[in-house]
């Protein structure tokens, strides 16, 4: 065994310990189920954990399986979804539905990447979690764990590198653990290092500082469009009253609903505003 592996080895073992006590316990971790788990994935995907969990159960007790997701209209499906955000996540869910209906689930990375919405992240994940791949799932999360292992902050080759070297050969559990660990330790701005388990072989925070990348959501596009599919869901919706009750200019609420209607999320029948297809 190299010295490299035998630090890799040890840093696990140290991790594994921590990840079995601290464990977020966190609905999608009770289920190997490959659907369950990717609704977990696409709600997560750029929405916080402690909002995922009040629409995550509720979500599958509406559509329970992969075809009932399938079969549903995509105007019911923004419904369970309307208040997560990012809205189009929900009909690339349902299209991927459609597809894993007709054709099976793909069963490695590379066939989960082909589906609508699954990126190199997703795909890692799943294939971890389902399919017992060893894979790292390399989001920014794990850059800068890694990076701050490392003692500079990592990209592109060398993080993929990296991340390759790091995982342990119980992939799954190793990208939860990972999770966890950044998500509650080695926070973006002020890392706990104090109750973290893995400091013996770490450079230290300094390796990578978060910049402030919130973006402003009061009177963006992102505000606009949620608003929009909110209200259209409720009911079909006029462009006047869109505009009347959205208060955004004009020109801001023809713009959103025009991305609305290239995306499929939104259907424009005649001057009246209903759910896509
Ligand atoms: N973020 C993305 N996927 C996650 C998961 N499975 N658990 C916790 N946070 C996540």
């Amino acid at each position: 065994m190299t010295a490299t592996q035998r630090v890799t080895d040890e840093r696990n073992q140290a991790l594994f310990g921590w990840y079995q006590m601290r464990r977020r316990d966190l609905p999608w971790r009770n289920t190997s189920d490959p659907y369950c788990l990717l609704v977990s994935e696409f709600m997560l995907h750029q929405t916080p954990v402690n909002r995922v969990e009040a629409y995550y159960e509720l979500f599958l007790e509406r559509f329970p399986t992969v075809d009932d997701l399938a079969d549903a209209p995509l105007g019911d499906v923004l419904a369970a979804w309307s208040g997560l955000g990012y809205n189009s996540r929900a009909q690339r869910l349902r299209e991927a539905a459609r597809i894993i209906k007709d054709d099976g689930w793909p069963n490695d990375v590379i066939g989960l990447q082909e589906l609508p919405g699954v990126g190199p992240y997703t795909a890692a994940a799943m294939a971890s979690f389902v399919f017992g791949a060893q894979v790292p799932a390399v989001d920014t999360n794990l850059r800068r764990v890694l990076s701050r292992w490392h003692g500079e902050p990592l990209d592109g080759g060398l993080l993929m590198a990296a991340a390759k070297d790091a995982v342990a050969s119980d992939a799954g559990n190793w990208n939860q653990a990972m999770m966890d660990l950044g998500a509650t330790v080695c926070l973006p701005r002020r890392p706990i290092c104090d109750a973290c388990p893995v400091t013996t072989w770490c450079s230290g925070p300094h390796g990578y500082v978060a910049a402030h990348t919130q973006a402003r959501f009061e009177g963006s596009a992102r505000q606009l469009r949620g608003a929009i599919v909110r209200a259209v869901v409720r009911e079909p919706q006029s462009f006047e009253t869109i505009r009347r009750d959205t208060g955004f200019p004009t020109a801001e609420v023809e713009m959103a609903l025009e991305d609305l209607v290239t995306e499929g999320l939104i259907a424009n029948d005649e001057g009246t505003y209903r759910p896509g297809g």
